[in-house]
């Protein structure tokens, strides 16, 4: 035999198209952008659509590539998904042909475990995979399934699948999380809608992508609200009917634009940005030294050049405290001020690695623990070849290229993609040098 090694038949990613994005750093972006629609919100709401056999329409949806797996994984349940016109989508769930969430699904996105609430209180079963795999602690999905056996379903789990049935209709229920989860609440949320009685969860997240699904939900007819900040009480419905919803803003995308006026020394106005929901952020930015001027649904951020920007110690916390996915973004306007600051990474344990990309343009950072680095400048970052880890990651590596002297080759930038609605397009009009590069 030519290869003696045992095979391991485990599940592969498929290889994913090389893309690359190339930046010539230095320039002040300067201009206008629209802030698109929130990711975060669109996915959850593309799965509620599925607790209905009416036709369901939203708009201001970002056209990124985790909106096209849900749509895709949707269209592979027998689910009816048009697009009829840009940023559009009509959902209609009459008819299911499976209720099945195949590997390949979770392996792109971890958010397709969202259709785990509303196709079991709808259908009363479903067969959805792990989107962690068998690996322990990093992301798991366990107060997810806890909530639904709160709500009377049956969960077994084989093979890297969870089994869900339900054999009536749920049963409303006390759902007490041990820690704040967002999907996890979106979940107990998308199953007690249609579960039989009152359901109450807390601590309920109080993400405001959150309260853009409990809107929708209620156009639907379902009876949902908020009691107090951490705690959401449901009664279910026997029906709910289609509704029309447009998606809130991306205040992550906001924030990623912020950051990039910020650490170029530009001045950029955010048209339709979420200001209300970006109070933690802006607190960073005040302390940083950051020019930011909210009016109505417009922010302007004007940056400084050099080093007039202070350190400050920053920790993640969920809403409405410093949002992770601004961690990584954050992290590099700390390279552009003095002294030294560190960062808590209270939420998770994979969100600090990227930083030794950073260092290697140039920043000093210290990787202390998978929960704490610290940031020292103000540093000169020079452009190089890089790789991207992960969406937010990704999107802090283009801000510290857009702030570097000299050019960035950006590698793996189908992650960007997959969050962040044309981004290049996006900078270009602000002024950057950033093109899209494809590495066949
Ligand atoms: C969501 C967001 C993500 C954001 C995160 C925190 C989506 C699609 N993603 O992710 O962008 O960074 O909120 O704001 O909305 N945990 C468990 N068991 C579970 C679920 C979570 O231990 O069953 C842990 C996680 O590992 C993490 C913490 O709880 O340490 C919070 O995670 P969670 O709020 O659930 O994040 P997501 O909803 O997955």
């Amino acid at each position: 035999m030519a290869d003696a090694r045992p095979f391991h038949w485990e599940y592969q990613e498929p290889p994913v198209q090389r893309e690359a994005v190339r930046v010539e750093g230095g320039r002040p972006l300067k201009g206008e952008v629209a802030v698109s629609g929130s990711k975060n919100a669109a996915l959850k709401l593309l799965a509620a659509a599925t607790l209905t056999g009416e036709r369901c329409r939203f708009t201001n949806v970002p056209e990124i590539a985790d909106v096209r797996v849900m749509v895709e994984t949707l269209r592979d349940l027998g689910v009816v998904v048009d697009h009829p016109a840009a940023n559009t989508y009509e959902v209609a769930a009459g008819d299911v042909d499976w209720l099945f969430v195949p590997l390949e699904a979770a392996a792109k996105m971890r958010a397709s475990f969202i259709l785990l609430g509303p196709l079991l209180a709808r259908f009363g079963r479903v067969i959805i995979s792990n989107p962690g795999g068998d690996r322990i602690g990093r992301r798991p999905v366990n107060l997810h399934v806890e909530a639904m056996k709160r709500l009377g379903a049956e969960i077994s789990y084989k093979n890297g699948y969870y089994f869900a049935r339900s054999p009536g209709r749920l049963r409303g229920g006390d759902v007490q999380f041990p820690s704040v989860t967002v999907m996890g609440t979106e979940n107990a949320i998308l199953a007690a809608v249609l579960a039989d009685g009152h359901t109450s969860i807390r601590p309920a997240a109080q993400e405001p992508e959150i309260d853009d699904l409990i809107d929708f939900l209620r156009k639907m007819g379902a009876d949902v609200t908020r009691s107090a900040p951490d705690v959401i009480e449901v009664e279910g419905r026997r029906r709910l009917r289609g509704a029309d919803h447009r998606v809130t803003p991306d205040r992550i995308e906001a924030g990623t634009f912020m950051i990039a006026a910020a650490v170029t020394g530009g001045d950029v106005m955010l048209r339709h940005a979420p200001t209300s929901q970006l109070g933690a952020f802006l607190e960073v930015l005040d302390r940083v030294g950051v020019s930011v001027t909210p009016d109505g649904e417009s922010i302007r951020v004007q940056g400084r050049s050099g080093a007039e920007y202070e350190a400050t110690d920053i920790e993640t916390a969920p809403y409405p405290g410093l949002a992770t996915d601004l961690q990584p973004p954050t992290a590099v306007l700390l390279t552009r001020a003095s002294g030294t600051s560190r960062i808590h990474e209270a939420i998770f344990e994979d969100r600090l690695e990227w930083l030794a990309e950073l260092g290697r343009m140039g920043a000093d950072v210290d990787i202390v623990d998978d929960h704490h680095a610290t940031v020292t400048g103000p540093s000169t970052l020079r452009g190089c070849e890089l790789e991207m880890s992960d969406l937010r990651a990704g999107a802090s590596l283009i801000l510290a290229a857009l702030a570097a002297d000299g050019e960035s080759l950006i590698h793996g930038a189908h992650q960007v993609r997959r969050g962040y609605e044309n981004i290049e397009r996006k900078f270009l009009d602000l002024g950057a040098r950033i093109a899209h590069v494809s590495e066949g």
